[in-house]
C-alpha cells in the first residue's frame, strides 16, 4: 500500500464495547521508543503469549525494526491510549510468512484494554489492511492456553490447518473478503 490515501483509510477513530474511543493508526518509524515503553507495561504473561520469551525489555533495534515497515510486505497497526496519544496500548503486524500469498499475524494489547474489544477491532482491520496488499492467508502462533486468541481467530477465520507443538498451535487460516466498508463502526 504505497498510496498515501489508502493509507490514511487505516488511521481512525474506533468504538470499544463500552463507547471508548480510541484512535488506531499505521505504525511510524518514531513509534519505536513507543513500542518499548508499551513493552515495559505489559504483564509477564502478555509479554509470554505474544513473544514466547521473558526478555525483561524490548531490544531498541528491535523496536526499530518493528516500527519502519513498509506499509507492503510488512504492516502494523497501533492503538493510542485516549487521554494520551504519545502511549500505545495496543500493535497489530503482520510479517512475511515465507510462503506467497501468505502473512504471519501478531497483536498484543496492553493488559488494562484487554477484554474490551479492541483486539477484535485490531484483527479486522490488519486482516483489511493485509486483503488490500493482496494477501489472504494468515498464519499465528498462539499458545494452546491462550482462549482470547484462539477466539478471536476463530470468530473471525476460517481455521484450514492447526499444529501443536511443544503447548505451541500454528494456525493457518483465512479471512472472508472484506468491503472497504466493513470495518466496525468508526469515524475518520
Ligand atoms: C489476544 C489479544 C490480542 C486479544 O485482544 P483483546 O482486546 O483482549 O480482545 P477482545 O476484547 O476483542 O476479545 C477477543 C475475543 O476473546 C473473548 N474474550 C474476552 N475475554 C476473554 C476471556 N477472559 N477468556 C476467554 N475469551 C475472552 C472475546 O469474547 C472475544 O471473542 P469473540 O470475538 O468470540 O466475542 C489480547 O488479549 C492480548 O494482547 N493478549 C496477550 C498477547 C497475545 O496473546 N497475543 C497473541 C499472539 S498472536
Amino acid at each position: 500500500m504505497r498510496d498515501a490515501a489508502a493509507l490514511a483509510r487505516f488511521d481512525q477513530e474506533v468504538a470499544l464495547r463500552d463507547g471508548t474511543r480510541v484512535r488506531v493508526r499505521p505504525i511510524r518509524g518514531d513509534d519505536a521508543p513507543r513500542l518499548v515503553a508499551l513493552y515495559e507495561h505489559l504483564s509477564g504473561d502478555t509479554r509470554y503469549q505474544r513473544f514466547f520469551s521473558m526478555m525483561r525489555r524490548l531490544p531498541p533495534d528491535w523496536a526499530r525494526f518493528l516500527a519502519e515497515v513498509d506499509y507492503t510486505q510488512r504492516f502494523a497497526l497501533v492503538a493510542e491510549a485516549p487521554d494520551d496519544p504519545g502511549t500505545l496500548i495496543a500493535v497489530a503486524r503482520y510479517e512475511p510468512a515465507g510462503e506467497p500469498g501468505t502473512v504471519e499475524v501478531a497483536f498484543v494489547v496492553q493488559d488494562a484494554w484487554q477484554g474490551r474489544g479492541l483486539g477484535t477491532v485490531l484483527f479486522r482491520e490488519l486482516l483489511r489492511a493485509a486483503a488490500a496488499n493482496g494477501f489472504r492467508r494468515f498464519r499465528a502462533w498462539v499458545l494452546s492456553e491462550n482462549r482470547r486468541m484462539l477466539a478471536l481467530i476463530a470468530r473471525h477465520g476460517t481455521v484450514e490447518q492447526r499444529a501443536f507443538d511443544g503447548g505451541v498451535v500454528e494456525l493457518t487460516f483465512v479471512a472472508p473478503p472484506l468491503s472497504p466498508s466493513s470495518s466496525l463502526e468508526t469515524s475518520a
